[in-house]
């Protein structure tokens, strides 16, 4: 089966087992070329990507990564036309009652990070759903960002935070790094190893901004829904080739 498959061997390079990233965030970009490319409407490319993070969710855990963090929707992506925000939020609901089931039974935990309150109620109550009943999952983690953007993280968690300090829960003395995070969507989660960008853009786009200090990038040309196992292995070889000082030397 594809995700019980030995990580294959690329350049004659194998990755080390013992040295996986713990967290992988992929900005799953490139569905709309990748359509465009095979002459079919847009949504064709979104609905392959879709099957694409499955298959990748499953090779990833069965190499031994904790967490997969996933752009799937932007807070910038409301500017697309209304067609293709309606088709995106479609298929977001057709992917988690898809999932869920698999999701509960091969105990997959499904998260999201980013501000959930702008979807529909029916949207809302499948993401919810799809949460609930996957809670206990410990093979891997998927956390889906959706209408996830990093500066409007910061600023949720800030407005929180200030919540938090007229209630009295805490006091401005006690606000550092540590205590900012726990207020970020992405609290529980280990620190983010690796960012992947595929479709040939090398920038962030609004991801994981503050979760992206230390972590390493990796970008690819290929478009997100052709992206396969064997790349999720060069990536993962590529990273364990870097030096990871964290300002030290
Ligand atoms: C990424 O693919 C998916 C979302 C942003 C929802 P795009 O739709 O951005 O594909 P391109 O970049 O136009 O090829
Ligand atoms: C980033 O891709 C967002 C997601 C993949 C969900 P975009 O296609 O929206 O980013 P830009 O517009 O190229 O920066
Ligand atoms: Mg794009």
């Amino acid at each position: 089966m594809f995700f019980k498959r030995k990580p294959k061997q690329q350049n004659n390079e194998t990755m080390d087992m013992a040295r996986i990233p713990k967290h992988i965030g992929i900005i799953m970009d490139g569905n709309g070329r990748w359509a465009k490319s095979k002459g079919l409407p847009r949504k064709a490319g979104h609905r392959q990507g879709a099957k694409t993070i499955e298959n990748i969710t499953d090779y990833c855990a069965s190499i031994g990564v904790e967490v997969i963090t996933a752009y799937a929707f932007s807070t910038e992506n409301w500017n697309r036309p209304k067609e293709e925000v309606d088709a995106l939020m479609d298929l977001l609901y057709e992917y988690l009652i898809q999932v869920e089931e698999k999701f509960k039974n091969d105990r997959t935990k499904f998260m999201v990070s980013g501000d959930v309150s702008r979807f529909s109620p029916k949207l809302q109550e499948a993401i919810a759903h799809a949460i609930d009943v996957t809670k206990d999952g410990d093979r891997i983690i998927i956390n889906l960002a959706l209408n996830y953007g990093g500066r409007d993280e910061i600023v949720r968690a800030s407005k929180k935070l200030y919540g938090d300090i007229c209630e009295n829960k805490l006091s401005v003395d006690d606000v550092n790094e540590e205590v900012f995070s726990r207020y970020l969507d992405t609290y529980g989660l280990p620190e983010v190893d690796l960012i992947i960008r595929p479709s040939g853009e090398q920038r962030l786009s609004n991801f994981l901004l503050w979760q992206a200090a230390y972590a390493e990038f990796w970008y690819s040309d290929i478009c997100w829904p052709d992206f396969s196992s064997a790349d999720m292995d060069a990536a993962i070889i590529a990273y364990q080739k870097r030096d990871r000082r964290y300002g030290g030397v």
